[in-house]
């Protein structure tokens, strides 16, 4: 997957991408990434990016004629989405990760300052995404976490061990506490069943853990899930109320 960044901080990325599974899947050819300094595109001889809103206000705001023109020689064709990071775009859960991860590439633009003049939507912009309702100062950390959610999701990034696929969220669930040695921590014991060696049992137990997460701390989450008849009625007799859902 090829994955194009417009930003005018690429040092940002330096750290994130460069350690752990983003630097593994550069490593063996899974993520090509491509930073680019949107300076490059920048007017005069300050490489000015940004100017004063029109009709006042406080603020700076990020030019068309600099942000379409930079997107236009760096998006390789019209079928590459063009996402802009906003905290008015669509919000970024992990079944967008799962359909941005079939892209085989993608153009990303941060960004920055107040916001970025409207025409830049109109022209440029395929698809907005915010990672959430909160305001950051800039689109770069929302691209980081926006690659890391969608690189995780491509074969061959996690070893089997670690399958996207038993993540929490991956099966609209959560996922259920783990446990390493000590099997005795200050009191508290490993739950026998997970030394047990009984691979059935213990994946059963997982499953059950999983439903109870998530009846505990996002039953919103229960509605879509797929569960079988039998773990729906399971959840049930832990919580009756789950009988009516409200509206
Ligand atoms: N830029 C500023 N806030 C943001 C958010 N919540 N999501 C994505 N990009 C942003």
């Amino acid at each position: 997957m090829q994955i194009d960044v417009l930003t005018l901080f690429p040092q940002m990325f330096e750290g994130p991408m460069g350690l752990s599974m983003m630097w593994k899947a550069q490593e063996r050819g899974l993520l090509h990434l491509h930073l680019h300094d949107l300076r490059d595109w920048g007017e005069g001889r300050r490489r000015q990016v940004d100017d004063t809103p029109c009709g006042g206000g406080g603020g700076m705001i990020l030019r068309a004629d600099v942000l379409v023109r930079a997107i236009e020689d760096v998006r390789s064709d019209d079928e590459q989405p063009v996402i802009l990071f906003t905290p008015q775009g669509r919000v970024f859960n992990q079944g967008i990760a799962g359909q941005l991860s079939q892209e085989e590439r993608l153009l990303l633009v941060c960004g920055h300052y107040e916001g970025v003049d409207e025409r830049v939507r109109q022209l440029a912009i395929t698809d907005e995404i915010s990672i959430g309702d909160y305001v950051i100062t800039g689109g770069e950390l929302a691209a980081m976490v926006v690659i890391d959610a969608t690189v995780r999701q491509l074969p061959g990034v996690l070893g089997a061990e670690h399958a996207a696929a038993q993540d929490s969220h991956a099966d609209g669930l959560l996922e259920g506490p783990h446990y390493t040695r000590p099997t005795d921590f200050r009191g508290l014991q490993v739950p026998d069943l997970l030394l047990s060696g009984d691979h059935g049992r213990i994946a059963t137990w997982r499953r059950r853990q999983s439903l109870l997460r998530t009846l505990q701390r996002r039953p919103d989450l229960l509605a879509a899930a797929s569960l079988s008849d039998e773990e729906r009625d399971w959840l049930t007799q832990r919580d009756p109320g789950l009988r009516h859902p409200g509206p």
